[in-house]
């Protein structure tokens, strides 16, 4: 309820004719309060805006900066986004240093966001939406909505899609910069929003274009180092993937692209008769490749790899057993429904043998966002953090678990059913600390409160709670995917 709707009604009050018809006139549906999660964040952005420490103290040494991206506007006049994933991106930035924590947040400045909000009204097609016919696209980023991760790279801060060119972010003000290309004869090359980091500095990204896949290979001051070309059979899905250290292990779930025109989710069919298959390519030679072959399952993100001395490769993921997130994904939850018939994941590890064929082992760890501590990605390591958990009649998760692959046991921390649970990153303490002793930062939004959370862990004591909660005075939506900047 608005301040004018109530003042209205409490002037309606006053007279008795007004008090039979009021609450029947102006009745409207009320929203869940895991609504403000879908709801659209102000056009304006966020102006800088410190949020309160509410429990524990500011843990010393933490200083830096966790930005994060995702979907922040669904609703056009009465018009619904149709996909969750096709929403404007925005950029949220929380600076913590000095014991405080600072938030800010900015949407992306596209063509595609520009079109729209001149003419107040969806255009652009997207991954689960036909779009407009009328509106122009003469290209991938005609339509980008910049909306799923970001990243650091040779100080600039970019923000990700996975079918289009990053965009160039300010890392301070947020203010959007234009389109980033890597080399001049790639520009418009996609990229996509899950890059690796090598313990040097060095990334790896992958771009998706039908059953034909770019590598990059970027050096840690972001100029290109290497890009090429590998044939991975048929276009596969593919959001995520992974590496080893001397390997890039493509994962080829069976949801295969037969048609490329809007929704493009429509195009994709789940053919589990094939599995799923890896495709494990060298780094110093990406002709050098070998497949194998693994029971069929759906992802969208990977933990991480490592590879053991005599050539086995282990990898974790959050594991679907079927598509989740297809036709229609998120437009329920945008409206305010929740229908909770979502497909449980499984938190997996996959062992892929030297020859022959993918053995699994799945936890009973259900949800996804997998982590892993960022100086060990392509290294042997034994943690992986990810949000589980679930309040029924609400979407997302509710709990943080950190699995130990060592001892196959994992650490809880359940928020409660007045929360959904964002990703955790892995921050390290100093740059010699042990996997366990990293900080996991993260955000949640107070669904009671209708306010976001920033919460700090000690990635080895996760079940003993935050050590520190910062809260701001407000919520802003959901968001996907982030990453830490430290000072
Ligand atoms: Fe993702």
């Amino acid at each position: 309820m608005n301040l004018s709707r109530r003042l209205f009604l409490h002037s309606g009050l006053m007279t008795g004719a007004a008090l039979a018809v009021a609450p029947k006139m102006f009745a409207e549906p009320t929203l869940p309060g895991w609504h403000v999660g879908y709801a659209n964040a102000p056009a304006a952005g966020y102006p800088q805006a410190e949020m309160k420490l509410v429990r524990g103290k500011a843990p010393a040494g933490l200083t830096g900066t966790l930005y994060r991206n995702g979907p922040a506007h669904f609703k056009h006049g009465d018009a619904y986004a149709t996909h969750w994933f096709d929403g404007d991106g925005m950029v949220q930035r929380i600076a913590i240093g000095e014991g405080k924590a600072v938030h800010s947040g900015r949407f992306v400045d596209t063509p595609k966001r520009r079109a729209e909000m001149a003419a107040g009204k969806f255009l652009a097609p997207g991954f689960g939406t036909v779009g407009d016919p009328s509106y122009p696209v003469m290209s991938a980023d005609d339509v980008n909505p910049g909306n799923i991760s970001v990243m650091m790279s040779g100080g600039e801060l970019l923000a990700l899609w996975e079918a289009g060119s990053p965009y160039r972010m300010d890392p301070v003000t947020l203010e959007t910069k234009g389109l980033k290309s890597f080399r001049n004869d790639l520009k418009g090359m996609p990229f996509l929003a899950h890059p690796k980091r090598e313990p040097d500095g060095r990334v790896w990204s992958l771009a998706m274009n039908g059953r034909r896949v770019g590598i990059y290979n970027i050096n840690p001051d972001g100029s290109m180092k290497a890009f090429g070309m590998v044939d991975i059979g048929a276009a596969h899905y593919m959001h995520d993937w992974t590496m080893t250290e001397r390997k890039l292990v493509i994962l080829c779930q069976p949801w295969i692209q037969t048609k490329n025109i809007p929704p493009f989710i429509d195009g994709f069919v789940w053919k589990p008769e094939e599995g799923m298959k890896y495709l494990i390519i060298d780094k110093d030679d990406l002709s050098k490749t070998r497949w194998a072959q693994g029971p069929a399952r759906s992802f969208y993100h990977t933990g991480a790899a490592w590879e053991e001395s005599d050539g086995t490769i282990r990898l974790d993921a959050a594991f679907y057993p079927q598509p989740i997130l297809g036709t229609g994904g998120g437009a329920d939850e945008i409206r305010g429904k929740y229908s909770g018939d979502s497909v449980s994941s499984k938190l997996t590890m996959a062992t892929i043998p030297v020859s022959g064929d993918v053995n699994m082992v799945e936890t009973n760890i259900a949800g996804d966002f997998p982590q892993v501590d960022p100086r060990r990605h392509g290294l042997s390591r034994k943690l992986t953090a990810m949000v589980t958990g679930s309040v029924e009649g609400q979407p997302g998760g509710s709990a943080l678990a950190v699995q130990d692959w060592s001892s196959g046991k994992a650490q809880v921390h359940d928020f409660g059913h007045d929360y959904m649970v964002e990703e955790f990153l892995f921050t390290p303490k100093g740059s010699g600390a042990a996997e366990t002793d990293c900080w996991l930062i993260g955000t949640a939004i107070n669904t009671t409160l209708q306010r976001t959370e920033v919460h700090v862990f000690d990635a080895g004591h996760v079940s003993d709670g935050p050590v520190a909660v910062w809260q701001a005075e407000y919520a802003w939506p959901l968001g996907f995917h982030g990453t830490w900047a430290g000072a």
